[in-house]
């Protein structure tokens, strides 16, 4: 038995993914944007036997001291993704694993624990595969994994998903070390409760949206519009576009043939209070994901004083404080 210890981030969409154009490729509609979050992290040990009858998960919750050990569900997700890795690689062979998993946020709840899970499974199972990728091949595997936004947690700090229009084209880079921008991802914790319907469902439905078409039409422009705001370092710019983005993505879920309320009226009022501290002078900008908890985008020299108003309402349950980060890594 041999260990593999890897830690990855999860990231916070700019410009958001939402539907795909091949499902099985897992090659999305548009380029998205994001930046790694240093303080949600997913820590995964996998113990690696010569027996490959072994396949165990054992999960840490984010509210738990210990590891239980998964009832099927993940395992059988993690499994076939070990046979798509294993496949890309055209390996033959076969190894068995337990695969110990935690996180340092709470998962399902709009924070991108798919994406830290399965960028940090990527790396650990090409790793016991004793095989080496670069970091756009390595994107490429963490796409197949079913969430595409584990893409863009391998490549370090700020990142650009260029969609593609095969499976070698569409992969994660990184347009900005994470010392580029002292950018902070304030989350802020209104719930920790799992969603009922996980983007991978969701993305089906984007097409049945009458709203979906128009998303796409815009989406160069803003895609362009972040690329250019965090070469500049344009907090103006880049939340502007990036609130444009969320709502644009949240009417399309809303408006799907079987819509998806992602919100709580408790988002909804920690959105009003961004906009009235904005108004007031500090520049500070949301994003939501497929979740109801909210990422406040806001400067590092600003942050001190976001934090200890928002630390006072009585939404907020708990607060993640993020900046740039590197990607999945081995330790
Ligand atoms: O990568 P998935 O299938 O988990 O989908 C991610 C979808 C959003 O988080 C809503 C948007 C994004 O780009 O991260």
């Amino acid at each position: 038995m041999n260990k593999i210890t890897v830690v990855s981030p999860a990231n916070i969409a700019f410009i958001k993914y939402w539907g795909m154009k091949d499902k099985d490729l897992v090659l999305p509609n548009n380029d998205s944007y994001s930046m790694n979050l240093s303080h949600c992290v997913t820590e995964i040990v996998m113990e690696r036997y010569e027996n490959p009858e072994i396949k165990e998960v054992f999960i840490q919750e984010y509210t738990s001291n210990d590891y239980k050990k998964d009832n099927g569900q993940a395992t059988e997700k993690v499994c076939v993704f070990y046979n798509r890795v294993k496949n890309f690689l055209g390996i033959k062979d076969d190894y068995g694993f337990r695969i110990y998993s935690k996180n340092s946020f709470p998962k399902k709840a709009g924070i991108a624990s798919s994406a830290s899970f399965f960028s940090g499974l990527a790396l650990t199972f090409v790793t016991g595969f004793e095989k080496k990728l670069d970091t756009k091949q390595l994107s490429i595997v963490a796409r197949l994994s079913g969430s595409g936004s584990a893409s863009r947690s391998i490549p370090d700090g700020f990142v650009h998903w260029h969609k593609g229009t095969d499976s070698n084209s569409s992969f994660s880079e990184s347009c900005a070390p994470p010392e580029h921008w002292e950018l902070c991802d304030v989350v802020l914790i209104v719930s920790q409760t799992e969603k009922k319907v996980g983007s991978q469902e969701g993305h089906e439905g984007a097409w049945s949206s009458p709203l979906y078409a128009e998303r796409l039409s815009g989406i160069e422009e803003r895609v362009e519009s972040v690329r250019k705001a965090i070469e500049t370092k344009d907090v103006v710019q880049l939340g502007t576009t990036i609130e444009a983005d969320t709502i644009s993505m949240h009417a399309v879920m809303m408006t799907q043939k079987h819509p998806l309320f992602y919100w709580s009226h408790k988002t909804l009022s920690l959105l009003k209070k961004i906009c009235v501290l904005r108004r007031e002078g500090l520049p500070c900008y949301y994003t939501i994901d497929a979740g109801e908890n909210v990422h406040v985008i806001v400067e590092k020299k600003q942050v001190k004083e976001l934090v200890s108003y928002f630390a006072r309402q009585g939404e907020v349950l708990d607060i993640i404080l993020n900046s740039p980060c590197v990607g999945a890594r081995q330790i």
